[in-house]
C-alpha cells in the first residue's frame, strides 16, 4: 500500500469517525464459499451459492472505491481457492484499498507470486498439533512451513486462531510460535452462528475459559507479546465474554459482500436477512438500502476492533497504527 493511500485511508476514518458519514469503509468479501478443508467449527463448504466472475468482481471493486472503501478483507470459504485472487487483490490495491487475505494456508505456494501486491496474510492456526489437527484436521507442522515460506518471502504474516475448550495451551503455543518464526497473533472465539450446520459444538469455550484466556491474553500483551488485538477487544470480551450489542457500526461504516454479490451488514445476518444484491441493484444502492435487524452482540474482533477504530478509540487507532503501518 503507497504511503498516499495510507493517509487517504486515515482521512476516510476520520470521516467516519467525526463526521459519522455512512460508507463501508471496510468490506469484507467472501470470494468463494467453496473449501478444500472441513473444519470442525466451520460449514461455510456446505453452502451452494453461485459466485460472480472477475470482471464482476472488478466492477464492484470500482463501485466501492467510488464509495470510499478502504480496507478490502478478503476471505471465504478458502480464499486461495479461485486462480483470480492475485488478480484480484492488485486491482483492490491500485484502487487505493489496503487488503487482507485469510487462508488455511494448504495453497500459499501456488498463489503466493501472483499475490505479490497482498498487504498482509492471515494465516489461521489453532494450537499445538493436537488442537489444529482437531479442529482444521491437518498437521500444525504444515502451517507453521507455509508462514515460513511467506516469512522468508517477506510477505507480512498475521496468524488468525480460532480458541476452543481448552484454550490456555493453545495461547502458549501460538505465542510461542510468533516469537521463534517471526509472525504477529490475533485471538478469536470459536462461535455458533446460523450458518453454522452441525458443527462441533462441544468444542465451544465456557464462560470461565473465556474469561480466564483473555484475562491471560490482556496480561500477555501488557507483557510484549505479539499480540494483535487491541486492550480494548480484549478487556471487551473479558467483560462481556458472549458479546454486548454496542454502537454497532456494521450495515454503517463496513459490511461483508457474500460471493454472489447479496451485500450484509456482517456475516451473522447471511442467508437470514432479506437484503439486496449489488449484481442486481449496483453496489451503493445494496449498501444503503440495507434492512434494519435485531442483535444481541457479538464477540468477532474484526468486526468489534472496527467498532472501536471507527468511533476513534484512541487505544484502538494506536494500536492499529502499530500492527499495520
Ligand atoms: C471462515 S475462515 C475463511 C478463510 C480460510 N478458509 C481459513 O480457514 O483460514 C475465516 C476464519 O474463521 C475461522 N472460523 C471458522 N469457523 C469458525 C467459527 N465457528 N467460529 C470462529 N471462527 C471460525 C477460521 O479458522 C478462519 O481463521
Ligand atoms: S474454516 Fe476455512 S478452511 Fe475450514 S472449512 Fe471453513 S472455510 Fe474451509
Ligand atoms: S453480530 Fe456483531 S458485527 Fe454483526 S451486527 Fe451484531 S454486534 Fe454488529
Amino acid at each position: 500500500m503507497r504511503f498516499r493511500d495510507k493517509i487517504r485511508g486515515g482521512v476516510s476514518l476520520i470521516k467516519s469517525g467525526v463526521a459519522r458519514r455512512r460508507f463501508p469503509l471496510s468490506v469484507l468479501f467472501h470470494n468463494t464459499i467453496k473449501c478444500n478443508l472441513k473444519c470442525s467449527y466451520c460449514s461455510a463448504w456446505k453452502r451452494t451459492v453461485p459466485e460472480m466472475t472477475t470482471e464482476q468482481i472488478k466492477s464492484m471493486l470500482d463501485q466501492l472505491a467510488e464509495m470510499g472503501t478502504r480496507k478490502f478483507s478478503y476471505a471465504g470459504g478458502e480464499s486461495l481457492l479461485r486462480d483470480d485472487a492475485g488478480e484480484i487483490i492488485s486491482y483492490a490495491g491500485q484502487k487505493g484499498m489496503f487488503t487482507t487475505l485469510t487462508t488455511n494456508s494448504l495453497l500459499v505456494p501456488e498463489r503466493i507470486d501472483q499475490l505479490r501486491d497482498l498487504d498482509l496474510w492471515i494465516v489461521s492456526l489453532d494450537g499445538p498439533n493436537s488442537k489444529h489437527e482437531r479442529t482444521k484436521h491437518v498437521p500444525v507442522e504444515d502451517v507453521l512451513a507455509m508462514i515460513d515460506l511467506l516469512v522468508s518471502r517477506n510477505r507480512k504474516v498475521w496468524t488468525n486462531t480460532t480458541l476452543t475448550a481448552g484454550p490456555r495451551a493453545d495461547i502458549d503455543f501460538v505465542i510461542s510460535q510468533a516469537r521463534e518464526h517471526g509472525f504477529r497473533a490475533n485471538f478469536q472465539l470459536m462461535r455458533t452462528y446460523p450458518l453454522a450446520l452441525n458443527i462441533d459444538e462441544s468444542l465451544l469455550c465456557s464462560r470461565e475459559e473465556i474469561i480466564e484466556a483473555f484475562s491471560y491474553l490482556i496480561w500477555l500483551k501488557i507483557k510484549g507479546a505479539p499480540i494483535i488485538n487491541s486492550f480494548s477487544y480484549l478487556n471487551r470480551v473479558k467483560e462481556h465474554p458472549f458479546g454486548m450489542f454496542d454502537k454497532c457500526l456494521a450495515g454503517k461504516n463496513y459490511c461483508l459482500i457474500d460471493a454472489n454479490g447479496d451485500v450484509y451488514p456482517c456475516d451473522d445476518f447471511q442467508d437470514r436477512l432479506n437484503v439486496e444484491n449489488g449484481l442486481e441493484v449496483g453496489f451503493k444502492r445494496a449498501f444503503e438500502l440495507m434492512p434494519e435487524f435485531d442483535c444481541q452482540g457479538c464477540t468477532f474482533p474484526c468486526y468489534i476492533e472496527n467498532n472501536f477504530l471507527f468511533a476513534l478509540n484512541p487505544e484502538t487507532v494506536w494500536n492499529a497504527i502499530k500492527e499495520v503501518w
